[in-house]
């Protein structure tokens, strides 16, 4: 997979027959080629709808969790390989919600990368500080303690994406500076040379946190800025291939 990559983070949000109506809409909007570099994360209990929906499309799809294992008594959990036997190609892993709300550790996280990668799934890493993180200019210490605890048992042969995400920029309409993403992601990319220094350029480097139309290609025209994981602004096709577009005016 190359080319600049938009993945929709739908959080707990749409209804079964809402994620088919998006996927039925996508599919009449989105040529082929913008197809294969769109992917949606819905909630596993619409997982099914988008997986059908999306059948025959050039979209991936993927969850916004899972657990490392694959079956057992783990009450409530979302098994990796169940969700690649129903057709997903990525998972979300350690997204700042999951981190914060759901107080998920570092050690499990690293569990659940290599865990898909093994499955041959491809893992989205999100690493982010938070506002008192960058008040107290702790972001790089941050981001790279996050990204390198995340792929301490990950294999740098095996695809892997990374997402920044400055939680304070998540959800708020207040979106990093292109100076700001554009620093962080430079750390992400030496941090991943440091990782594995044959693989880390083709790793891609998603922005996330209060994308939207109007700032996508100020975004999308930074270095090391390889795609964006957007929230609220995915829940509508309508926005989400703005964006998409927008970036590629910047890219081509
Ligand atoms: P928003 O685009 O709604 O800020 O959400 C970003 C996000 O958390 C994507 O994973």
């Amino acid at each position: 997979m190359t080319g600049f990559f938009c993945a929709g983070n739908w959080k707990m949000n749409k209804t079964p027959e809402q994620a088919a109506q998006f996927v039925r809409q996508l599919k009449e909007s989105a040529t082929a080629e913008e197809q294969k570099h769109l992917v949606l994360l819905p909630t596993a209990l619409i997982a099914y709808e988008v997986a059908q929906g999306l059948k025959g499309s050039g979209v991936a799809w993927g969850g916004q969790n899972c657990y490392f294992e694959n079956s057992g008594a783990f009450t409530g959990e979302s098994s990796p390989s169940l969700m690649k036997e129903m057709g997903a190609k990525f998972c979300l892993v350690g997204h700042s919600e999951r981190r914060q709300i759901f107080a998920e550790p570092d050690d499990m996280l690293a569990k659940k990368t290599a865990a898909l990668q093994n499955l041959g799934m491809i893992p989205i890493v999100c690493v982010g500080e938070t506002q008192d993180d960058r008040r107290w200019n702790r972001t790089q210490e941050v981001i790279v303690r996050q990204t390198r605890l995340a792929l301490a048992s990950a294999d740098p042969s095996k695809p892997i994406w990374l997402a920044y995400e400055p939680v304070w920029a998540i959800g708020t309409g207040q979106v990093a500076t292109p100076e700001q993403v554009e620093e962080a992601h430079g750390i992400l990319r030496k941090a991943l040379k440091e990782w594995s220094a044959m693989t880390s350029d083709r790793i891609p480097i998603l922005y996330g946190g209060s994308v939207k139309a109007e700032n996508s290609a100020s975004l999308a025209a930074l270095n090391n800025v390889n795609g964006f994981l957007i929230g609220g602004a995915s829940l509508a096709v309508d926005d989400l291939l703005k964006i998409y577009r927008n970036s590629q005016t910047v890219r081509s």
